[in-house]
């Protein structure tokens, strides 16, 4: 069973933001910290937020007994807990958690004007036909294959490299899509997920913070 959990980034002050950075791990805040805008610190944070929040709530954890550890290339996962498998995603002012008894992957982009074609080195022949089939929704279907794609190497902790331009995400069965006006989700894991209503995925965040 794969649940994906959507939220908008709110606008905080600095003193909300201090406070908020007290929940994850110093070394989180740090880096955090380190981020060069303040929408991108909030950005992140409020996904390793989302993260913790859904963590604590599904698995009836505390906060304080989630231990992170990343891979070699840079997936974070749970340590000493096999079974619980999550990936994050974010953009904009949207972050995405995914959670899952199996692998899983997810990726979220807000649509968006393309500013270059440096993407198509990643893209397979027919995936930039596909993306070039209609003028009036190139950038749409160029969201859609690239979340596709980003999802799908997430999924087994690879970023999206050298071997993104022989794979095509076309028609990836484990790869499914979901769209808005403004953003494209996709999320690769075994069978269908689950799109958790947005006022569930606050409630929960919520609930995390008030403790
Ligand atoms: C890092 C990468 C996994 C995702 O990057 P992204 O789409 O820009 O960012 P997202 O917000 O969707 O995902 C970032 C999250 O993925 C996770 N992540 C990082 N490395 C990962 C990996 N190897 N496998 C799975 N998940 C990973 C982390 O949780 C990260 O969050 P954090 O940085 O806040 O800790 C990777 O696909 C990448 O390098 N993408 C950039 C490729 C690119 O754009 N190249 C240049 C084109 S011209």
């Amino acid at each position: 069973m794969t649940e994906v959990f959507l939220l908008d980034v709110p606008k905080i002050s600095d003193d909300q933001f201090n406070n908020l950075l007290t929940f994850v791990s110093p070394d989180r805040a740090a880096r955090v910290q380190r981020l060069k805008s303040r929408d991108k610190q909030s950005q992140s944070l409020f996904a390793k937020l989302l993260l913790r929040a859904v963590l604590c709530d599904r698995l009836k954890v505390q906060n304080s007994e989630l231990e992170f550890a990343v891979s070699e290339k840079g997936k974070p996962y749970l340590k000493n807990c096999t079974g619980v498998h999550f990936s994050i995603s974010h953009t904009d002012s949207l972050v995405a958690v995914a959670l899952s008894n199996s692998e899983v992957g997810v990726d979220v982009e807000a649509v968006r004007p393309l500013k270059h074609n440096g993407y198509t080195k990643f893209l397979t022949p027919d995936e930039q036909a596909y993306i070039g089939a209609d003028s009036t929704t190139t950038k749409q279907r160029f969201f859609e294959v690239w979340t596709k794609k980003e999802a799908y190497f997430k999924r087994f902790g690879e970023g999206v490299g050298a071997k993104a331009a022989s794979v095509s995400v076309l028609d990836e069965p484990t790869v499914k899509t979901a769209f808005s006006n403004e953003a494209v989700l996709s999320v690769c894991c075994d069978g269908q997920f689950e799109l958790v209503e947005v006022s569930e995925a606050k409630r929960i965040l919520q609930s995390f913070l008030n403790v």
